[in-house]
């Protein structure tokens, strides 16, 4: 169950991070992911709407595999896994979280930031961790430095990723996925531009292909 969700995620080398506020929005954004060649969405708890869009998108979508982000608390991730996530994104290292998680067989996807961190999250036998603000806190350069002392470890790198230098991380070896918001935003969401949130996961899942060397015969 986890390692098929990492194997998803990695496949498709993007993880786009949606803040919903209607529930409405919730079926159509996934399926305008779906159509992009996205099959995977993290709806964050940064809105109401989040446990409710994660159910709908679960029951209505299955082919694509939904997660809950901004995950801060364990009884958030009950309600996101009740509802159907099949994983857990957060932005930081919570033990907490990341043990419920595990004892229920969860995936999850700690935020970390500094060896300290990556190491807290080893010890718990994790190795595809969220690497978060990653333009903040050193970007590709930092992910470089990282890379030597922890070679079991791959990253989904996210904050202040876009189009523009999604190609820089996702040629990293240890890059297993990019997350960001440029995907779907708040904008193109509430306006419902669902076509133009198509366009852009096509354009991403390009750029995918290009830098893996793979065929975009499927796009
Ligand atoms: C997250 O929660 O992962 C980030 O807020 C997404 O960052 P971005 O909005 O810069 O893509």
């Amino acid at each position: 169950m986890y390692a098929s969700v990492i194997e998803e995620l990695s496949r498709i080398g993007l993880v786009p991070v949606i803040a919903l506020e209607r529930v409405e929005d919730a079926v159509p954004l996934a399926q305008a992911l779906h159509a992009g060649g996205i099959a995977c969405a993290e709806i964050t708890f940064r809105t109401a709407a989040a446990a409710e869009a994660i159910r709908r998108i679960a029951n209505e979508v299955p082919e694509v595999c939904v997660g809950a982000g901004t995950v801060l608390t364990v009884q958030q991730a009950q309600l996101a896994a009740d509802a159907g996530a099949r994983y857990i994104v957060a932005p930081g290292f919570d033990p907490a979280i990341v043990d419920w998680c595990l004892d229920r067989r969860i995936a999850v996807f700690p935020g970390v930031a500094t060896p300290t961190e990556i190491s807290m999250a080893l010890a718990k036998g994790l190795t595809t961790l969220k690497f978060f603000p990653a333009e903040e806190i050193g970007g590709t350069r930092l992910l470089k430095a990282l890379a030597a002392p922890f070679q079991q470890v791959r990253f989904i790198p996210t904050g202040g990723i876009n189009a523009a230098n999604l190609a820089t991380y996702l040629a990293l070896p240890n890059v297993a996925a990019c997350g960001g918001s440029w995907l779907a935003t708040k904008a193109l969401i509430e306006q419902g531009q669902f076509a133009e949130i198509t366009r852009l996961s096509k354009e991403a899942r390009v750029l995918v292909c290009e830098v893996r060397g793979e065929s975009k015969e499927m796009l």
